[in-house]
């Protein structure tokens, strides 16, 4: 298979249409098989429970080209998982069991020309959503869905790569107690869009989000979770009901613990304490491991040790050997690895 002609090592994060989406359609009570569509475009009655009350839950995951040459994605289990307790909390209808994993798999191996060659710094991120489509006007589900997934090659998220970056204590929450804090909602996504632009035109990379009950607790920012190091070494990751668990975190705490030997520990992490962190960095899957060189505090100036130059020594280890395990240069644990084609 050849390739297509795009420059792989200078795409940023950023939506180009590749050749194939899936679709499903959520009628009568049931979803139909579902396949593979090259019609990139969506029309919906003006009414849509997905326009009206945002009615609309995604995941993202990427597929990579191994060292060996294969086409792979990662854990896509627990994205089919998480996928299901968001949809299950927006009152959407789960997929038939297996469905996820076949849809995946189709559409990648699909568009197996878009996958980036090893070694090129890119990926194919991959979204899957479900939206609720036939009209709603009294507040309730809809009766009709719609189960896609697009493709789309990208580049690192934060301009500049592996460089760390800046952000700032937002004074807005992402996320209510009790809220939708911890499922993969649209609706999450909206509500940053304002603290992201103004944070942007402020001259920072990304907002932390406080816990929304006490705000002096640490809780992630607008598309990551965070992981702090302390100074002897051990890796340490804000525990809260409010968060979105994050597969590359869950995975991270796994690799520090059992590839590197490192302690790690969940725990509720206080603004107050941040400041006597080692390293800093922002994961998941779009940011993999995101190094944060400084947190601004309304003013206050949390500088972390390893500085804005470069990643800090145990968040470059860890980086390392995640992607390590996605890309086929280091054993992964059973199961881990979904390989494609
Ligand atoms: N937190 C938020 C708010 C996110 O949008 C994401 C991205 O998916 C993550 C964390 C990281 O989750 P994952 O590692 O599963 O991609
Ligand atoms: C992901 O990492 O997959 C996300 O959904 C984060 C988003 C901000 C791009």
């Amino acid at each position: 298979m050849e390739k297509k002609n795009i420059d792989w090592s200078n795409l940023g994060f950023g939506y180009l249409q590749t050749d194939y989406s899936y679709v499903s359609n959520y009628r009568d009570g049931a979803w139909d098989e579902g396949g593979l569509t090259e019609d990139h475009t969506v029309t919906l009655n003006e009414c849509a429970g997905v326009l009206q009350y945002a009615q609309t839950v995604f995941e993202g995951l990427k597929a990579y080209t191994t060292d060996d040459g294969h086409i792979v994605t990662f854990r896509p289990d627990l994205n089919d998982e998480r996928l299901a307790a968001s949809a299950a909390r927006l009152e959407i209808p789960v997929l038939p069991k297996g469905r996820f994993l076949e849809a995946v798999t189709k559409v990648v191996a699909a568009n197996a020309a878009y996958v980036p060659p090893y070694g090129s710094g890119a990926t194919l991120y991959v979204r899957p959503y479900i939206f609720g489509s036939n009209a709603v006007i009294g507040v309730k589900p809809a009766d009709e869905y719609q189960f896609r997934i697009l493709c789309t090659p990208v580049g690192p998220y934060f301009k500049g790569g592996a460089k760390p970056i800046t952000i700032r204590v937002s004074d807005f929450d992402r996320a209510a107690p009790h809220g939708t804090g911890n499922i993969k909602a649209g609706l999450n996504y909206a509500m940053s869009l304002h603290a992201i632009v103004t944070a942007h035109r402020e001259g920072y990379d990304e907002n932390l989000y406080l816990d929304p009950g006490t705000r002096t607790k640490v809780e992630e920012t607008g598309g990551a979770n965070f992981l702090f190091i302390t100074k002897d070494n051990k890796v340490v990751t804000p525990k809260s009901d409010s968060i979105l668990p994050s597969i590359t975190r869950r995975s991270l705490m796994h690799v520090a613990q059992e590839y590197l030997g490192l302690q790690v520990e969940q725990r509720e992490v206080y603004l107050d304490e941040v400041k006597d962190f080692a390293e800093c960095g922002l994961c998941g899957t779009a940011a993999v491991i995101s190094p944060v060189g400084k947190i601004v505090d309304h003013g206050r100036e949390i500088c972390f040790p390893s500085g804005m130059d470069e990643m800090g020594p145990v968040t470059k280890k860890l980086y390392d050997t995640l992607t390590g395990i996605q890309m086929g240069r280091i054993e992964a644990p059973e199961g881990w690895i979904h390989v494609i084609a």
